[in-house]
């Protein structure tokens, strides 16, 4: 049983409050080690849908110049996944941004904080999303990147909040659709923590 190491907390769902040794910044050592996640989405549920979506990527994108946008940082995880259950030759490229909304929800104002480095132009472009809540962000980039000149260019999302939606964004592939709770894990955070839980959950306060 859990000896308070971070397999435990990966094995069990966090239902165990573990003692953590990261160095955690941005929450407080309590609430980490007091929150629990209640598990929504099984890792092995995720490696399905996500083997599904790049059988898709593969079957559209076999003629194409595929370049795979990875938006920082909460779709790292997804990324790398979704990249290696694609068999078409890519590209992959890094998109870093920051929200400047207040607390958990966006305000679709996106400062680029770390920018592709090569040309997208005549590309097919994928923009990689690990959510689409409000879509502000996703819309905000989408109008960022076509005055790039690609040649196409789709959305990927692993997550689809359409209870926030305040803009109709074009998602071409989607995950899974999702209530309006707040997430963690698989590369989603709260204040920088639980991106390395390998499931997707909800906190619920202790
Ligand atoms: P949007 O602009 O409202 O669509 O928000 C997009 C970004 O907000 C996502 O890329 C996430 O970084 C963050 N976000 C929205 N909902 C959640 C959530 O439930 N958990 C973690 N991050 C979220
Ligand atoms: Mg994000």
């Amino acid at each position: 049983m859990g000896n308070g190491r971070p397999d435990d907390f990966h094995r069990d769902g966090g239902r165990r409050r573990l003692p953590c040794r990261g160095a955690l910044g941005y929450i407080g050592r309590e609430d980490f080690l007091t929150d629990r996640i209640v598990p929504l989405l099984s890792a092995q549920q995720i490696a399905d849908r996500v083997r599904d979506l790049g059988a898709a990527i593969t079957r559209d994108y076999r003629n194409l110049s595929l370049v795979m946008v990875c938006v920082l940082e909460g779709s790292f995880v997804f990324t790398a996944d979704l990249a290696r259950a694609v068999s078409v030759p890519l590209r992959v490229e890094f998109l870093g941004v920051r929200s400047y909304g207040q607390g958990t929800s966006s305000s679709g104002v996106v400062q680029i904080t770390h920018d592709l480095q090569n040309p997208i132009e005549g590309e097919d472009v994928l923009l990689v999303e690990d959510i689409v809540d409000t879509g502000l962000t996703i819309a905000h980039l989408l109008e960022l990147l076509r005055t790039r000149l690609p040649r196409s260019i789709k959305v990927c999302t692993l997550l689809h909040k359409p209870a926030r939606s305040a803009t109709p964004v074009p998602i071409d592939y989607l995950g899974f659709t999702i209530d309006d709770r707040f997430v963690v894990g698989y590369g989603l955070d709260r204040a920088e923590a639980y991106r390395n839980l390998p499931y997707i959950g909800v906190i619920e306060a202790a």
